[in-house]
């Protein structure tokens, strides 16, 4: 499929890079130094612009900080997610909510539903940081993305379709915290992807379902993509 000169990255588990051809660089749930399934030797760019943010939980969030502090970025990710990292010290941060679009230079991002929960934990115990959520990326002269976050899977699925019509959809599939493969293939029923990027397998031991599940499950005509972390579409 011709991305019409964007990139999409796998950084293993749910961290993904997305490139757009007019150099815009976007960092979604950055899980690096924990991520078992970080492709060590990869070297992003030399400028993170925006750094998208899911929800609250450790492995979509734990670089942000330090990613952010490094490159400048602004943190994009549901109103009270983004007030803790303002709080935990990043300097730019852009607050939103479901339904809403914010256009990143050539990217228009659309926070949507996600079946989830989001909090987050530390030193001083668990925190309300919203609730879950996942983007579809609408690029200028590119592709429409749509990175699902950590949800099950739902029927709601057919509106973000309907409004949007993502061509590539990143999708959890390893089951226990998020669809499994059946699920996840229920969920390309509705989405109408021509490519689907699974995410959050394999990073842990309850993280089992596998893209050969998935697509042994979906048409034919959908292409499910094996990318090892660090490779790219
Ligand atoms: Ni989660
Ligand atoms: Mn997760």
């Amino acid at each position: 499929m011709n991305l019409q000169g964007a990139r999409i990255t796998w950084l293993g588990h749910a961290t993904v890079l997305v490139q757009t051809a007019k150099g815009t660089n976007i960092l979604i749930d950055p899980f690096i130094a924990g991520n078992p399934k970080y492709p060590k030797d990869f070297v992003l760019p030399a400028k993170i612009h925006y750094i998208l943010l899911t929800h609250g939980h450790s492995d979509h969030i734990s670089d942000a900080l330090p990613v952010a502090a490094k490159h400048n970025s602004t943190v994009v990710a549901i109103y009270e997610l983004a007030a803790y990292m303002a709080e935990k010290g990043v300097a730019h941060t852009i607050g939103m909510a479901v339904g809403g679009t914010m256009q990143l230079d050539d990217v228009a991002a659309t926070m949507v539903e996600a079946i989830h929960s989001s909090s987050v934990q530390d030193e001083q115990g668990t925190h309300y940081v919203g609730i879950a959520a996942g983007f579809v990326l609408t690029i200028t002269d590119g592709p429409v993305l749509y990175h699902a976050g950590d949800t099950a899977v739902f029927s709601d699925m057919k509106l973000i379709r309907e409004l949007y019509r993502p061509e590539v959809a990143m999708l959890p599939i390893g089951g226990h915290f998020t669809m499994g493969p059946v699920e996840a293939a229920m969920a390309v029923r509705f989405l109408e992807p021509k490519i689907v990027l699974p995410l959050h397998f394999g990073t842990f031991p309850p993280l089992t379902g596998t893209p050969d599940q998935l697509a042994a499950l979906v048409d034919a005509g959908v292409q499910v993509v094996r990318l090892a972390p660090g490779e790219s579409i």
